[in-house]
């Protein structure tokens, strides 16, 4: 089974040649110092992901240009190519994972909530733009990369000019959907001219803006089909991420994941698994319609390889991307590969990674043993925890609208104890893995009265492998009581 699985197989993207179709896409370590030069950490996360496999791996948001802006990589001068340099070399040795840098141009925040907007730029601003896409392109080429991705998604630059609420009167704007592809075009065009024709070219956009007046799918279909005409070589889609909806928290620059469309574009515990598959799905579809095969990758919740592979085999994707989920465990191909698939630790979607992001601090995973700033390594051979002989002893009861559950502790026996998966099923039997945490009680919110539970929980180790599932209880709340008269 696991051979003919489309996840596994590979995708030729002019040229680079991605050993599978899992993607990891870009994430912001803040790994490096405000100098934004690669170092060791930064190389060791990124050789993490080639050791588990994945197909292509894209390195966080990377500057084009000087603006300060906290620990961000960059690729605004040469003297940033020998770090990238290294980084790329140790990937390729470490697997055949291909490695791209996502290259960015934002504009300027500031402490008081100030923001500069892209009717602020002049049109030499702009040309500056153009070059600094087209220099960056080229130090990804010369540092050993196997190809580029240009960021036009989220707050930054070339997404405000692809936005709905993009009010320039220009050439770059005019209220035309052309006008706010034109940068796009531009930076596209100097960005191939530089790097020549067979070096590829990504782009990252927003299938959907997600907020007041932003555009949504329909546009969304039309500016992949210029892009897909212009020639990136493939497209990574995202959704929301924008200042329009962000909150202003007093004295920090303006963080454009803290609104609803902050939300959508790294969606929370609460929201439902693959929110956003339909629109990779509608992308594809309609650039495949028009004689278009560019590589669509899917994101947004996506962990269940069963699942993944379904968008695959079912057209809905060309490619997996998963932030989060891979971040938690960057062995997810690797297992997958191995029919290990049971032994994948669960991203819970905690958004702890997302808030270290926004405080300047390195990023790590809730679900890592405390402390580590890397996934563990993943011990195949060694032994998994056990529950005792007794089992895990899990019990629970519900009042008030809560569940507690508690358990007795697992042993470790190839590494100590890190936490502990909580396991949900309803009546019709649907398994979730609901929580992760690292004590040894769980307390569901979630729970509605009068309907059954069934409840199990795997302990992980910190090399992260699992124990067997514990026994199941069954818990139902009372019906709550209305007052009927
Ligand atoms: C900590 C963190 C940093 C991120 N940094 C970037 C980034 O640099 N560039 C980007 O395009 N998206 C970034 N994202 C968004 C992710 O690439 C991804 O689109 C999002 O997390 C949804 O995918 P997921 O549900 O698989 O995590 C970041 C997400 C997180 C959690």
């Amino acid at each position: 089974m696991t051979a003919a699985m489309r996840l596994l197989q590979p995708l030729n993207i002019n040229g680079m040649v991605l050993p599978n179709r899992v993607v990891v896409p870009a994430m912001v370590t803040r790994l490096s110092g405000e100098d934004g030069l690669v170092q060791g950490d930064v190389v060791d996360r990124y050789v993490r992901y080639a050791a588990g496999r994945v197909g292509l791996i894209v390195v966080e948001a990377t500057a084009v240009h000087g603006t300060k802006s906290g620990p961000l990589l960059r690729l605004s001068d040469d003297a940033f190519i020998p770090g990238h340099r290294e980084l790329a070399q140790r990937v390729h040795e470490t697997s055949d994972s291909k490695v791209v840098p996502q290259i960015i141009h934002f504009m300027k925040v500031a402490r008081s909530g100030w923001r500069q907007t892209i009717e602020m730029l002049e049109i030499a601003d702009i040309k500056g733009i153009i070059r600094d896409f087209g220099l960056a392109a080229l130090r990804a080429r010369e540092a050993g990369y196997d190809g580029v991705e240009l960021h036009s998604a989220h707050a930054y630059t070339l997404s405000s000019f692809l936005s709905r609420r993009n009010r320039r009167r220009d050439r770059y704007g005019g209220h035309t959907l052309e006008g706010r592809l034109a940068l796009f075009g531009e930076v596209f065009a100097e960005v191939r001219r530089r790097v020549g024709k067979d070096f590829p070219v990504g782009v990252r956009f927003l299938a959907e803006e997600a907020i007041k007046g932003g555009y949504a799918l329909p546009e969304a279909q039309q500016i992949a089909l210029r892009m897909a005409e212009l020639g990136v070589d493939y497209i990574s889609l995202s959704v929301g991420g924008k200042f329009e909806d962000a909150e202003h928290r007093p004295g920090q620059p303006l963080y454009p994941y803290t609104g609803y469309s902050g939300d959508r574009c790294m969606p929370g515990d609460w929201y439902p698994a693959q929110p956003h598959t339909h629109l990779a799905s509608g992308i594809k579809g309609y650039l495949n319609e028009r004689g278009h095969s560019t590589p669509v990758i899917s994101v947004g919740k996506i962990a269940e390889p069963e699942r993944a592979e379904a968008l695959l085999r079912d057209g809905q994707a060309d490619l997996i991307g998963m932030a989060r989920q891979l971040l938690a465990d960057p062995d997810w191909p690797l297992k997958v590969m191995q029919g290990r698939s049971n032994e994948i630790i669960r991203c819970v979607y905690c958004n702890v990674c997302k808030d270290l992001d926004e405080r300047f601090k390195k990023v790590n995973c809730f679900l890592w043993p405390k402390g580590q700033i890397q996934a563990p390594d993943d011990r195949a051979n060694g032994p998994s925890p056990c529950w005792p002989r007794e089992g895990a002893s899990l019990s629970g009861a519900g009042a008030d609208g809560r569940i507690k559950l508690s358990w007795a502790p697992a042993h470790g026996r190839g590494a100590e104890i890190a936490g502990y998966d909580i396991y949900r099923a309803d009546a019709l039997g649907a398994v979730q893995c609901v929580e992760a945490v690292k004590g040894r009680r769980f307390v569901d919110r979630l729970a509605l009265s009068g309907q059954q539970y069934r409840y199990f929980v795997r302990a992980f180790d910190r090399n992260g492998r699992t124990s067997p599932p514990s026994e199941t209880v069954a818990i139902t709340m009372a019906m709550a009581d209305y007052g009927r008269d």
